[in-house]
């Protein structure tokens, strides 16, 4: 008989350095008085006062209390809303559940879809917890390396050459830790692709509404392929990371699946998120503003790293990272990155997180942070070089 069965791996997990970097920086200096952190996508910016007086009124009328395993009724209508009014695509309120984070809605469509000894591919540089999560599952990872003379572009022929056993594969776009964009062209391509081979798509798209290129603007699997899996979440566009809420659109039948799981694993998502997380969508100017903030420390960026020694790095097009080839100064990005915070208390994520074969020439410098902070933590690092 065939063993199904997942059982879990922690042995085979790596921790996420950019969070051990993170708090070291936290024992090194507890008051965190003296600390820049450019280690986390983190968005420095709360959301708007107005929006959080009228969620508190709202709070202390009603009984916070569970909710449906799958979200709100009245949030997820405002997500199929969502779609439709910026991103012209029509979704249902059937395929949408929304959940603790995007962290949840990959761990949820990675345990409905796939069993033990399965094979995903993911690409690389990447976000790290893909491969930690397939890994804890015993799920085989099949690895695309990308690389900055490319753009960080993936190859279509990579995509075809995708050996028959890979039943699924992560794409994200816009990329952490990169910023590069898969566009239209690409997205259809590497779709149509799948489509014949049977491969599953998992399209991280939580990084949308970040974008810094016309042309590549707002690109969402959902835009071809009605049946894809799309993940998303309120942490970066709409500031919300620490309210921990995400979504995923599916086809019916799998959000159903998704439901079933989401109930037994943890009841329900925060619904002082939920009711926070409905009211998010009147306030897309104060969104769309935040963004203008990040082209302004993206082009501060572009004029600064040069100027400090970092002369190789990629211009991201969305997100707000800078991934910066650091092989003149070392060859361990995670014993740099220590170096750095216990030096001049600055930090910054190490390569090895994101690519574990060229990672180590590498380090991811977030500027999802206030302007100040990003200025001083650049002046530190460049007398620090
Ligand atoms: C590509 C990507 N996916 C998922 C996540 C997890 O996000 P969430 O805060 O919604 O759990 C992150 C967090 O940085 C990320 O960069």
């Amino acid at each position: 008989m065939e063993d199904n069965t997942i059982f879990y791996n922690t042995d085979k997990i790596k921790p996420f350095y950019a969070i051990k970097i993170f708090e070291k920086g936290k024992k090194i200096d507890p008051t965190g008085k003296n600390t820049i952190h450019l280690s986390l996508g983190e968005p420095a910016s709360s959301l708007p006062k107005k929006l959080l007086d009228q969620v508190s009124k709202k709070l202390l009328k009603i009984k916070i209390g569970y909710t449906e395993s799958i979200g709100l009724l009245e949030l997820r209508n405002a997500i199929v809303k969502h779609y439709l009014n910026r991103y012209k695509i029509e979704i249902n309120v059937g395929q949408v559940a929304v959940t603790s984070g995007a962290s949840a809605s990959i761990l949820l469509s990675l345990l409905s879809l796939f069993k033990k000894g399965d094979t995903l591919a993911i690409v690389s540089p990447g976000y790290p917890c893909y491969s930690n999560i397939l890994k804890a599952l015993n799920i085989k990872v099949h690895i695309i390396y990308t690389n900055i003379k490319n753009n960080f572009d993936i190859e279509v022929s990579q995509i075809q050459k995708l050996p028959k056993y890979i039943k699924g594969i992560i794409l994200s776009s816009p990329s952490n830790p990169t910023g590069a964009t898969i566009n239209k062209k690409l997205l259809q391509e590497i779709n149509n692709i799948c489509l014949e081979k049977n491969i599953i798509i998992i399209s991280d798209e939580i990084y949308q509404g970040i974008n810094y290129e016309i042309k590549s603007k707002e690109e969402s699997l959902l835009s071809f392929n009605s049946n894809g899996i799309v993940i998303n979440s309120f942490s970066k566009y709409f500031l919300m990371t620490g309210w921990r809420l995400g979504w995923i659109i599916s086809n019916e039948d799998h959000i159903k699946e998704v439901s079933k799981l989401a109930m037994n694993l943890y009841l329900s998502p925060s619904s002082i998120s939920q009711y926070t997380a409905i009211q998010t969508f009147n306030y897309y100017h104060y969104f769309d503003d935040i963004v203008k903030s990040y082209i302004r420390k993206r082009d501060f960026l572009i004029q600064r790293l040069p100027e400090i020694g970092f002369k190789k790095f990629f211009v991201p097009n969305g997100a707000f990272y800078f991934y910066i080839d650091v092989s003149n100064f070392t060859k361990n990005s995670y014993k740099f990155c220590e170096k750095m915070v216990e030096d001049i208390n600055v930090t910054v994520a190490p390569g090895v997180d994101f690519d574990e074969k060229n990672g180590n020439s590498y380090i991811r410098i977030s500027f999802a942070g206030s302007e100040k902070d990003l200025k001083e933590g650049i002046n530190r690092i460049g007398r620090w070089l």
